[in-house]
Parts: C-alpha cells; structure tokens; sequence
C-alpha cells in the first residue's frame, strides 16, 4: 500500500486505468476490526481502494471531544498492511489540505436534522457532509463504503449523494461487534474498565427490546431499555428510539409501524464519560 497526504499524489495515484471501480473507506483512525471489515469489503469490489484517516474538526460539537480523540497513526497502518494491496492507498491529509479555505457550507436534510444524533449534537451532520463531499471531490470513487453503526450517518450521507447528483455507489456494511456484543468504536478504547467490563448490557438489552416488539408497545420498550442499562452503574441513556430506516421518523406507537418498511432501535447512551451509539433493527 501507499501512503500520501496531499490531495496531488492522491489524484496521481489514482488517475491510472488500473483504478477502476475505485473504491473509499472514509475513517478517522483509531482503528478497529470493523474499519477493517468494511476496508475488506472495499478491497473484493474494487480493483482499487483508498482509506482515508482524518479527524475531521467540523464535525465535533465538543471540543474536548475532539482533542480526546485518538490518534493512533502507526497502529493504523499496521492494521491495514495486511489488507491493503500494493497499489491500495492510504490517505492522511492535513487540515490545510481537506480545508484550504474556511469550509462555511451549511447542508439541509430535511427530518433527518430533527432527530436524535442531529438533537444531541447540533452541527455534526453538517461537519461530517462538508467532509465527505470534500473527499468525495478529491477521491472521486466510484463505490464508497459506511457502516451501519453510524445509521444517522449513513441515512445523511445517501441524502447527500442524492441532492449533489454525485455517482458515487453508497454500500452498507453490516455492525462489527466484539465477543459481548458492544459495537466496535474508537471511543471503547477510552473507557475505564469496569465500566467497558459492564457496556455489553447495551447491547443484549437493545436486542431483547427488539425481541419484544410483538408482545410490549414502543413506550414500554423505549422504558424498558432505559431502565435495564441504566441499572448498570454509571450508564445513563441519551435516547432510546424506533425509526423507519428512510426518513428517520421516530414512531411512538406500534400500530404506525408499516410491514412495507424497516425500522430500527437507535440508542445513545453515556457510559462514564464516554457517548456511544448503537442500534438493531426491529424486525415486524
Ligand atoms: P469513523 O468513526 O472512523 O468510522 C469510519 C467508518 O467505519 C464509518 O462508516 C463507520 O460507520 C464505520 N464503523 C465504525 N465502527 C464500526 C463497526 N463497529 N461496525 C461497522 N462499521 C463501523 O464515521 C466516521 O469515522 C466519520 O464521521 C467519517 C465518515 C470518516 C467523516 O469524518
């Protein structure tokens, strides 16, 4: 694999006809077995594959999240060595190069700025379009790949394709988690570890909510999850919600679900002083 930071040897890299489809992995570092799974996936479709890492600072709404957030390069690329083919690339530009000028775009998604991540933190959906669509810009793959742990992310990321008529094939990659069922995500490495030793409850109880659907209605479940995490010491619940998988409309009985659609269980939930996400489809 190569690696380059300017967006000149990225564009050089690229622009042979052995770069066809092209495929992108956009991440911020830090690493795990998901990234890797969705660069694999990336690698079977793509005669090509750029990853890029780059903690984009637009789109964190908390500053102290942003400076906390790690940054583990020489990890990275050991990580992706035995991935990677020869001609795959990575791309570890600076802040100057995703931004030579002030990025001052502002983006419009309709409901999907009204719910849930886009409430609890005002102006990351807007951080995380102007991002994309730059590297988008610079990269211009041809297939690019986001995971579905990000459902939010996933869901306005398709809309900005949409609306920037942008040819770029948008591909879901299924949630990674580990052995206990916890999502994998950059941010578990910053949690303590009593509370990482109890964070699986999230997920079984975001699965048992699931399960119970055809027996408890929506205000029941969205308790029941509320409660049983936060029984776990230094756990509380952020939101617990069900949404159709388009428009991200929250539905708050079971009798507006429609069997033609797909809905989800979204979940954010602050363990310690760490926030993670997570979510499950709620199957009808
Ligand atoms: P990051 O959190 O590094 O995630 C990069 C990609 O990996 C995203 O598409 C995310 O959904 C996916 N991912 C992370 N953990 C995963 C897991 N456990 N299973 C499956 N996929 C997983 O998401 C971002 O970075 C940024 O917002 C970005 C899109 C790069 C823009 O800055």
């Amino acid at each position: 694999m190569k690696v380059v930071s300017t967006a000149e040897e990225l564009q050089k890299a690229t622009s042979s006809p052995d770069s066809t489809p092209l495929g992108f992995v956009p991440t911020m570092g830090a690493l795990h077995r998901g990234h890797i799974t969705l660069v694999r996936n990336a690698a079977g479709l793509c005669r090509k594959v750029v990853v890029s890492i780059y903690v984009n600072p637009t789109q964190f709404n908390d500053q102290d999240d942003l400076k906390n957030y790690p940054r583990t390069l020489d990890d990275d690329l050991q990580l992706l060595s035995p991935v990677l083919r020869e001609n795959d690339i990575v791309f570890t530009p600076d802040d100057k190069e995703i931004y030579p000028v002030k990025d001052r775009r502002v983006f419009h998604f309709g409901n999907l700025e009204n719910v849930m991540e886009a409430l609890h933190r005002p102006g990351h959906f807007n951080g995380v379009a102007q991002v994309v669509s730059r590297l988008f810009e610079i990269v211009k793959p041809d297939i690019a790949i986001f995971g579905q742990k990000d459902f939010q992310q996933l869901a306005v990321i398709k809309e900005l394709v949409r609306q920037t008529g942008n040819k770029v094939k948008i591909i879901d990659n299924p949630i990674v988690r580990e052995d206990d069922g916890l999502a994998m995500s950059s941010r578990n490495r910053l949690l303590s570890q009593s509370i990482r030793k109890k964070a699986g409850i999230i997920y079984k109880t975001i699965s048992a909510a699931a399960s119970m659907i055809n027996e408890h209605d929506i205000p029941y479940l969205i308790s029941y999850v509320k409660k049983n995490i936060e029984r776990a010491e230094g756990f509380s619940v952020e939101y617990f919600e069900i949404v159709d998988d388009i428009e991200l409309k929250p539905v708050s009985a079971r009798c507006e679900m429609k069997k033609e659609n797909k809905y989800f269980g979204c979940i954010a939930v602050k363990a310690g002083n760490i926030r993670l996400i997570d979510n499950i489809e709620i199957p009808l």
